[in-house]
C-alpha cells in the first residue's frame, strides 16, 4: 500500500496522553494509555507528520489546533466528551461542521450504536437476531418485563466498557432484577436495559469500510478457564484487570472449529448490522452464538480499541492487514468519507 505523507492531528482524552517511552511503567499503567501510544507510534512509523491534542471539556482547543496545524485528517480517539459517553457523536459533528476530515464513524452511526435499545429495534426490523429486551429509564417504576425469560442481564443502555457488569448483573428472579436495576441507576445515574441472557460462545467481529465492507475473521473470548460456577460473561474486571486476565488465562483468539459456512454467515450478518446502523470507518460487532447456531447481536462498537495486539488489530492481521496497513486504511477511509460528505452536502 502506498502511503502519502499527511499532517495528522490525533485527538485523545487528556487523561490518556502517553509518555514518550514505555520504560519504567508497569503493565497496568501501560494498559491505560497503550492504545494512544500504539496509534501515535504506528502513524509516525508510516512517515506521517503526527500532532497530538489532549481534549478535556473544551471544544475550542480542537478548533484552535485545527486552525493552526491544518491537518489533512484528524484521528479521533475520543470515546466520550467531558466524561459523557453520548457526547462522542457531537465532537464528530463539530469536526464535520468545520469541514475537517476525521477517522472512524460518522455522527449518525455513533448515535444509533450508542443506544443499545434503539440499535436493537432497528436490527430486529431487518430480521437480525437480538436478545429480547426492556428499558428502565432513570425514574421509571420497575415492573417485571413482559415476555422476557430468566436469566436476564442488567446493563446500562448507553455506557460501554462493561461498566457496572459483574456476576451479579445476571439475575434469575424478580427480586434480584429489581435490586440490580436500582443498583445501576443509583451508582451510575444511567438508563438501564434488561436483556434475556443468551447462552453461548462470545464472538467479536471486526468490520472495516464505508461502502465496500470487509469483515475480519471471527474472534472469540474464551471462558473455559474461569472456573466452576462462574458465569461466562465479560465483566468489568475481566475486561480491564490485567492481573485477573493473567490469572485466568483470558486471551481472545480466532474462533476455533467454526464451520466455514457459519463463519461466512456471521461475516455477512455483521456487514448487514454495520450498514443498518449507518456505521462508517471501522467497528467491532459483539455477538453470542447459541448452541443451535443462531447468532444474536449484543452490540455494535464503532471506533473500537485500536491497541496493537487487541482483538480488532489482531483479527485484521489474521485477514492480512498488518497494523500499519490497518492504520493507513483507516486514514484513507476517513479522507474518502469526508470528500463524499462534502460533495453530498453541496449537492
Ligand atoms: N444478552 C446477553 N446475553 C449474554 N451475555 C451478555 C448479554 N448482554 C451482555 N452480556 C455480557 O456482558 C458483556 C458486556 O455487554 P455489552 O452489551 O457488550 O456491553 P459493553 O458496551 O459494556 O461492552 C458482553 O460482552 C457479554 O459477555
Ligand atoms: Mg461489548
Amino acid at each position: 500500500m502506498t502511503v502519502r505523507k499527511r499532517r495528522i492531528l490525533v485527538l485523545m482524552h487528556e487523561t490518556l496522553v502517553p509518555p514518550e517511552s514505555l520504560e519504567g511503567y508497569t503493565d497496568k499503567e501501560i494498559n491505560e494509555w497503550a492504545t494512544e501510544y500504539d496509534v501515535l507510534a504506528g502513524l509516525q512509523k508510516l512517515g506521517h507528520d503526527v500532532y497530538q491534542l489532549a481534549v478535556g471539556d473544551d471544544v475550542h482547543v480542537i478548533r484552535e489546533a485545527i486552525t493552526e496545524i491544518k491537518p489533512h485528517i484528524v484521528v479521533n480517539q475520543l470515546v466520550h466528551f467531558h466524561g459523557i459517553a453520548q457526547y462522542d457523536q457531537h465532537v464528530v459533528s463539530y469536526l464535520e461542521l468545520l469541514g475537517q476530515a476525521y477517522t472512524g464513524c460518522n455522527p449518525k452511526g455513533l448515535t444509533l450504536c450508542r443506544d443499545k435499545a434503539l440499535s436493537k429495534m432497528l436490527l430486529a426490523h431487518y430480521g437480525i437476531g437480538v436478545p429480547k429486551f426492556a428499558v428502565y429509564r432513570l425514574k421509571q417504576r420497575i415492573t417485571p418485563p413482559d415476555g422476557l425469560k430468566y436469566p436476564m442481564v442488567v446493563k446500562s443502555v448507553a455506557e460501554e466498557a462493561s461498566l457496572g457488569i459483574t456476576q451479579a448483573s445476571v439475575v434469575s428472579n424478580e427480586q434480584r432484577l429489581k435490586e440490580r436495576i436500582e443498583f445501576m441507576r443509583d451508582s451510575y445515574a444511567v438508563d438501564v436495559i434488561v436483556e434475556e441472557y443468551i447462552h453461548g460462545r462470545e464472538l467479536y467481529v471486526g468490520v472495516i469500510g464505508n461502502r465496500r465492507l470487509i469483515s475480519y475473521p471471527v474472534w472469540e473470548l474464551p471462558f473455559e478457564n474461569l472456573g466452576e460456577g462462574v458465569l461466562p460473561i465479560a465483566t468489568e474486571r475481566l475486561k480491564w484487570d490485567v492481573n485477573f486476565q493473567k490469572r485466568h488465562k483470558i486471551e481472545t483468539h480466532r474462533a476455533r472449529d467454526l464451520d466455514p459456512l457459519l463463519e461466512r454467515r456471521i461475516g455477512r450478518i455483521c456487514k448487514q448490522i454495520y450498514r443498518v446502523l449507518g456505521i462508517t470507518g471501522y467497528a467491532r460487532i459483539d455477538l453470542r452464538l447459541a448452541e443451535d447456531g443462531s447468532v444474536f447481536v449484543l452490540e455494535a462498537n464503532p471506533n473500537p480499541d485500536l491497541k496493537f495486539g487487541e482483538d480488532f488489530a489482531e483479527s485484521a492481521e489474521a485477514y492480512g492487514h498488518s497494523y500499519p496497513d490497518l492504520l493507513e486504511r483507516i486514514l484513507q477511509l476517513g479522507m474518502n468519507y469526508s470528500a463524499q460528505q462534502r460533495r453530498r452536502a453541496r449537492a
